[in-house]
């Protein structure tokens, strides 16, 4: 048995790495969750942009529902070892700064900004603004862009993570809504209970996330559909 060919294949993929699984199960569950919701589903021909994967683990568990699918993130040194972790022609890692408003020569069906920074932010007008910006560079007329985040809702920032409220993360979709005319909506996946065919541990689990004043959420605005009036 060739030992270095068995750890060369191993080591090629995001799989072998140390809590792969945990987020395959904690975060492939939140993905499916929001593939449900999504009217549509066809994705497997469709393009996905993850802005600012770090890791790139939750791009490689994306990936699995996409045609085609790209991680961007402007530290160098992550981008080159996740482009060496993936052995799917399909899934690719590209250096690049958000804040700069160079547009992507790539455009995608679906947006994905999975705890970037660039959201944290209490002024609504700035995510307003940033938003626009990256659907310009990456996005198309009929994008969808999904930010996935969590908040307590107590509009603090006690650690630098801004906690948006209810109320400021409405008037941020009405504005969106207002400006382009477009269908938002906000959906936080463990607000449903699911109880059914769980061990005590995964129940236990459920009520915890379910009760918990952090939230995990995801705010949905897809371009092409206008928002139905009334
Ligand atoms: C909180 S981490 C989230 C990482 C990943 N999306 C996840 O959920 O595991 C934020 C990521 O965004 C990247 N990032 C922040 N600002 C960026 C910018 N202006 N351009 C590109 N990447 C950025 C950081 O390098 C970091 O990897």
């Amino acid at each position: 048995m060739d030992i270095k060919a068995v750890y060369e294949k191993k080591y090629s993929h995001f799989a072998a790495l140390p809590y792969y699984q945990q987020e395959f199960d904690f975060y492939g569950r939140q993905f499916e969750d929001l593939l449900k919701i999504i009217a549509d589903q066809q994705c497997k021909s469709k393009s996905l942009v993850d802005l600012g994967c770090g890791f790139g683990m939750k791009t490689h568990i994306m990936k699995q529902y996409f045609g085609r699918t790209v991680g961007i993130d402007f530290v160098e040194n992550i981008i080159a070892v996740n482009n060496l972790l993936s052995d799917d022609p399909k899934l690719t890692f590209k250096v690049s700064d958000l804040n700069n408003s160079k547009e992507s020569e790539e455009k995608f069906d679906y947006i994905i900004a999975n705890g970037l920074s660039l959201f944290n932010e209490k002024n609504i007008d700035l995510c307003s603004n940033r938003l626009e910006q990256l659907v310009d560079q990456y996005g198309t007329e009929t994008s969808t862009f999904i930010i996935w985040s969590f908040t307590n809702h107590s509009s603090t920032a006690p650690s630098g993570w801004y906690n948006h409220s209810k109320e400021e993360l409405n008037t941020w979709l009405g504005q969106i809504e207002q400006k382009h005319n477009v269908k938002t909506q906000v959906f936080y996946p463990y607000k449903k209970l699911r109880l059914k065919n769980k061990s005590v541990k995964e129940m236990l689990l459920s009520l915890y996330r379910y009760f918990r004043k952090r939230q995990y959420y995801f705010i949905i605005i897809q371009y092409g559909i206008q928002q139905s009036k009334g």
